[in-house]
């Protein structure tokens, strides 16, 4: 029997939680083989709510997970982690943008990233769902003092899959002939769904979708815009998309990347790729090689409108990156 793989996952009793553990739980993320112990952390006022969930794993009687552990102490929660999930923070409401949450969600990640340090494996990765997702990851690098930077990520995989859906139906494909799709910056409303590079079976998208205003208007606002329709509709942030691009995420980081594919993740900027500034958890093209580690995909051509899209969503990192130092 393999080592189990200890994850913790904050914001446990909430809603993306509610379909994410189950899920981790069944093998879904980290494989059909793979034991897991679930560390599970929410604040005090929603033990009571956790336990709720806590019982319902344990009705499940899912072979894999050897352990649950149910706390509001960061210590416990990030003790010996392999995967940190920080999903533990407020969603925002119709009308807001994400980065209006950096105010109240931006100091959880302060004290959960030096729990992390202090506590979780030296080698641990740190992905990031709470919003402002991308921003929320570079607090918690920076508070995680001594951890790699390489290991901390934040979502846009849930991006990437609406623009692959939104070009999949505009196509008339099944939505598993989408391949090469990027995301660009930040996950927020001026995110770049790079169209450029995407394929449609085997083809570039811009050979099979010939609308070219479609492309650079409706579809790229689409997807920008996808998480508030969701708000606007439900009532409610987007939840099971959001725990499945979640658990994917991982799997995508802990599996050898198809060849001549990738999948976007936000990673810390060195500044030496695109010419992308240096210091802030941006979305790039990443792939997973067969050691396990983690290489952004080079060489793609980026014309004058992907630059200009790529710099606004960039431009809008750095400010938020300014608005949170000192934190
Ligand atoms: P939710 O309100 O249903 O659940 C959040 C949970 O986090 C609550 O149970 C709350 O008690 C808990 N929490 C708050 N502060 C905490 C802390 N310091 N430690 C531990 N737990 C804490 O929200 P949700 O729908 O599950 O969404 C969670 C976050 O994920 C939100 O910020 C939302 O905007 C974000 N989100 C991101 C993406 C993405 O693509 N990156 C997609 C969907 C949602
Ligand atoms: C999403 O994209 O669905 C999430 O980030 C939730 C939101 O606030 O839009």
């Amino acid at each position: 029997m393999k080592t189990p793989v200890t994850v913790t996952v904050t914001g446990a009793a909430g809603n993306i939680s509610y379909s994410l553990l189950f899920r981790i739980a069944a093998g879904d993320m980290l494989g059909a083989d793979q034991p897991v112990i679930l560390k599970l952390l929410e604040i005090t006022p929603c033990l009571e709510k956790l336990k709720g969930v806590v019982m319902e794993l344990d009705d499940c009687a899912f072979p894999l997970v050897q352990e649950i552990v149910a706390t509001d102490d960061p210590a416990v929660a990030f003790k010996d982690a392999d995967w940190c999930m920080l999903v533990g923070s407020v969603p925002r409401k119709a009308g807001m943008e994400r980065k209006d949450l950096l105010g109240i969600n931006g100091k959880v990640f302060v004290g959960q990233g030096k729990a992390i340090a202090e506590n979780a494996k030296p080698d641990c990765k740190v992905f990031v769902v709470g919003n402002p997702c991308n921003t929320n990851c570079l607090i918690a690098l920076h508070n995680a003092t001594g951890l790699p930077k390489e290991n901390f990520f934040a979502m846009t995989l849930l991006d990437e899959y609406r623009a692959k859906s939104q070009l999949a139906a505009k196509a008339g494909v099944p939505v598993a002939e989408v391949t090469n799709m990027t995301i660009w910056g930040n996950h927020s409303s001026t995110q770049y769904p790079d169209f450029t590079h995407a394929r449609i079976g085997g083809k570039p998208a811009t050979e099979v979708i010939t609308d070219s205003e479609w492309l650079k208007g409706e579809f790229i606002k689409t997807v920008q815009q996808r998480g508030a329709a969701i708000i606007a509709a439900r009532g409610a942030s987007s939840a099971a998309s959001a725990a499945n691009a979640a658990l994917m995420t991982v799997k995508n980081l802990v599996t050898p990347t198809p060849e001549g594919d990738w999948f976007s993740v936000s990673s810390y900027s060195d500044g030496s790729k695109y010419g992308l500034p240096e210091g802030i958890i941006c979305s790039m093209p990443t792939r997973t090689n067969a050691d396990g580690s983690h290489s952004i995909v080079e060489g793609l051509e980026l014309d004058a409108f992907s630059q200009e899209k790529i710099a606004a969503s960039c431009k809008e990192l750095l400010e938020e990156r300014a608005d949170v130092l000192g934190c």
